[in-house]
């Protein structure tokens, strides 16, 4: 918060504080002792390389002293297999293959086609920054703190979504741009302060509903599109700006339009979590997908 962002060099070492204590107390909310867990699944990446170097380095010594297997999980890979993950409490409705997920996180726009559980292929992704990326720039723009896009989505409740017209991008095919959004956003805002100090104040409301139903618009046009091409008509969305309610009704209204079946994550599952990495490493210890002690962590991975 303080700093408008995550921190690399902090986060590191809040991992390295962290690691011990958390893995301890999920063990004993969970009822299971070291000696019975089956295998250690750890982040290999994407993300921040000296986090990943925190949880790798652990689940590699934790690995070799119960003598147990290493699963290495892809970050973007687990977000959607969030989809699969039922708790103790609940069971939820699992999407059927082939199913399109369109992947959005503060990293990542990507519209997969999932055949499998491992099985993934991206058909589309964005060139440059991610929806979430653009939330949260947009809404510094607006003075507002970090990460902006739950924010923006609150405020965009009690706002209009026609009031003002932002660019949109025009690429081909598949693939998503968000840069220009994001420059023409600045530049609007910095021209219209300049007639009324008070303008973003005056109109918080309207721009945060007016910028969500832009972004929204242009991921809601290619998933339409890859629904289109594909003839899958079973679509899910992760990752963090999966949680915007805008995104989320329009996924429902375009359910009923074209007769989809859609699938929403639970709120605990959308953001950056630890069960989304169990659930796919539950998936590949099934097939035997271990790794070795000599893997190491990678701050950029793309889903294969
Ligand atoms: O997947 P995630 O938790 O982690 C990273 O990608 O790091 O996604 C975080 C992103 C941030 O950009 C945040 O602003 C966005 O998800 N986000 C939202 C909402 N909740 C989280 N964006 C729009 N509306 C929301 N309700």
């Amino acid at each position: 918060m303080d700093y408008g962002g995550v921190v690399p060099e902090l986060a590191s070492r809040a991992h390295q504080q962290n690691i011990i204590p958390v893995v301890h107390q999920a063990m004993q909310k969970a009822g299971v002792t070291a000696d019975e867990i089956d295998a250690v699944a750890f982040t290999r990446g994407p993300g921040l390389l000296g986090s990943l170097m925190v949880g790798t380095s652990f689940a590699k010594g934790f690995a070799m002293a119960k003598n147990i297997p290493l699963i290495e999980v892809n970050h973007l890979q687990a977000h959607i297999l969030a989809h699969f993950i039922d708790d103790l409490k609940n069971t939820y409705d699992h999407p059927e293959f082939p199913f399109l997920a369109l992947l959005v996180s503060g990293g990542n726009s990507q519209i997969i086609v999932v055949k499998d559980h491992l099985e993934m292929e991206v058909i589309g992704e964005t060139i440059d920054d991610a929806a979430g990326e653009a939330f949260d720039k947009c809404a510094k723009v607006m003075g507002l703190p970090y990460p902006g896009g739950p924010i923006i989505d609150r405020n965009a409740k009690q706002g209009n979504p026609h009031a003002f017209e932002f660019s949109r991008p025009k690429i081909q095919g598949l693939d998503y741009s968000f840069s220009g959004l994001k420059t023409s956003f600045l530049y609007f805002i910095r021209d219209k302060v300049k007639e009324n100090p008070n303008f973003v104040q005056d109109n918080m409301n309207d721009l945060c509903a007016s910028l969500q139903y832009t972004i929204v618009d242009i991921l809601m046009n290619k998933v339409k599109r890859a629904a289109r091409e594909t003839g899958i008509k079973q679509v899910a969305i992760a990752g963090g700006v999966s949680a915007n309610s805008g995104l989320q009704n329009a996924l429902h209204e375009a359910a009923s339009k074209y007769n989809w079946k859609v699938y929403v994550p639970q709120l605990g599952y959308s953001l950056d979590n630890a069960a989304m990495i169990a659930i796919t490493g539950y998936f590949k210890y099934l097939k035997n997908e271990f790794v070795g002690q000599d893997t190491a962590p990678f701050a950029r991975m793309t889903i294969k």
